[in-house]
């Protein structure tokens, strides 16, 4: 054998060796994203693994797409050099592994945020949510300063909440000033108030529900016949007899410890609704309606809807750069469906809507609204919503056995997707889910009371 060509064998065989070694690397690095995925949790970047991958590139977590692009880059080059002429095909190769890398758009976390709650508009399981979260992250979650009460108290004229209404935590006894991270008690919306004692940059959410049905619901989870001085008799039942002549019944609401009956999501969000002394305002005045409404508008970062709740939850988590792991929910928090009705006439639907025309007005231009930003995401939005139920599905299949029955594992795990990172569903977490207010309100009191950081992993 001459020279030469032994030459050009040890050159064939460094091509062979190079090209094996490649792609045993690329395999590498792609198993490699995983692990990766994992530690911008902690970060906070909370970003999507799958993000830099592509098509889904649209909501990528920020730091996450920069870690996975420069290994991307990376092995396009050497694979360029090494493979000299023939690079085009591990460049598609490679391409084919880190997708087209389309510069992600950054996502940064959002953790604080005001809730206006609603009353019987699935409002229980976004407290619960942002109770978890707050916990989960160590935050300062408002509490109101007497033990359990619903509500923080305002003052009734100016609308202020004064911070001797709140908890002070004894972490911040020192202070004068101190921010509120979340805000999800029941608060009346009042954007001045609310940004006395608010960061700054907290996001304002709330959540609206068909105005009827709303209605129904919290008429017979609340006994609001009681509210009305009327004869209370079995047949036919309080809400049908109310709902044939509302405006008779609400000329006879009694003025003591007097809730909510018409106009309750309009009232909870600060549109003047009622005159002097809490009674409702005959007609509000619809221009003057609109535009508080559109003052909401620009104020609140997203209006969830009741009908659309795993959508208007798929939207909060692109929009705070949240994990699905956030917005889990367990439905047992969540406001029945309006059954009690029987079919309903045109002229009764139109007396109610009489009586409840800001709520009616508020509902359709904030469902409006809503549909227009779900369109504005894109397909990829509704796998992403299918992706979630699936995920929903999942928890509450583990949760309902893990928590009947201790021989059940004690941990499950939810892969990882294009939208979000793998996690693990523990027990701790199932409670957590299931956990109600005043059970949050003595965890959270607990903690700022005694500074006592346990049981952050739920
Ligand atoms: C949300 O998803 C859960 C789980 O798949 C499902 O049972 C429920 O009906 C969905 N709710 C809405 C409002 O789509
Ligand atoms: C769950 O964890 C507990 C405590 O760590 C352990 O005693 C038990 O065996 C575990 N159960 C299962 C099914 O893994």
């Amino acid at each position: 054998m001459d020279r030469r060509s032994l030459m050009w064998m040890t050159f064939m065989v460094l091509v062979v060796v190079t090209a094996v070694y490649l792609v045993i690397m690329e395999d590498q690095l792609a198993v490699r994203q995983t692990p990766q995925a994992h530690t911008s949790q902690d970060t906070g970047a909370g970003g999507n693994a799958g993000a830099a991958w592509g098509d889904t590139a649209k909501e990528a977590g920020g730091n996450l797409g920069a870690e996975l692009g420069d290994p991307a880059a990376l092995a396009g080059n050497n694979a360029g050099s090494v493979w000299g002429d023939m690079g085009e095909a591990a460049k598609s190769n490679a391409g084919a592994v880190w997708g087209e890398a389309k510069p992600a758009k950054l996502c940064i976390l959002k953790t604080d945020t005001v809730f206006i709650y609603t009353p019987a508009c699935g409002s229980d399981v976004v407290q619960s949510i942002l109770f978890r979260f707050g916990y989960r992250r160590d935050l300062f979650v408002a509490l109101p300063g007497k033990p359990g009460n619903p509500s923080i108290l305002q003052d009734p004229r100016s609308g202020d909440i004064l911070r001797e209404y709140l908890l002070k935590p004894s972490a911040m006894a020192a202070r004068a000033d101190w921010d509120i991270n979340i805000l999800a008690h029941k608060v009346r919306y009042n954007r001045d108030a609310l940004h006395k004692v608010v960061n700054g940059n907290a996001k304002y959410i709330t959540i609206l529900r068909n105005p009827l049905d709303r209605f129904e619901t919290d008429f017979v989870a609340s006994h609001l016949e009681k509210q009305f001085d009327v004869e209370q008799r079995e047949h036919p039942p309080a809400l049908r007899r109310y709902l044939a002549a509302p405006e008779f019944w609400e000329k006879r609401r009694m003025r003591v410890n007097s809730r909510c009956t018409t106009n309750c999501m309009a009232e909870a969000l600060g549109i003047p609704v009622r005159g002097r002394g809490g009674n409702a305002l005959p007609e509000p005045d619809g221009n003057g309606v609109m535009h508080y409404i559109s003052k909401l508008e620009s104020d609140f970062a997203l209006v969830l809807i009741y009908e659309q709740l795993n959508k208007s939850l798929v939207l909060l988590k692109r929009r705070m750069c949240w994990g699905f792991r956030d917005i889990l929910y367990d439905v047992s928090l969540l406001e029945p469906p309006a059954t009690q009705r029987n079919a309903r006439g045109e002229s009764e639907k139109l007396q109610f809507r009489r009586l409840n025309g800001a709520d009616h007005l508020l509902y359709y231009h904030f469902y409006d609204i809503f549909k227009a930003k779900v369109a504005a995401e894109g397909d990829d939005f509704h796998r992403e919503v299918r992706h979630f139920e699936r995920v929903l599905d999942k928890v509450s299949l583990y949760c309902s056995s893990a928590l009947d029955d201790v021989s059940v594992a004690n941990q499950t795990v939810v892969w990882g997707s294009e939208w979000d990172e793998e996690f693990v569903v523990t027990r701790q977490m199932c409670w957590s889910l299931r956990r109600k207010r005043e059970d949050w309100d003595k965890l959270f009191r607990e903690r700022y009371t005694h500074g006592s950081q346990s049981q952050r992993n739920n």
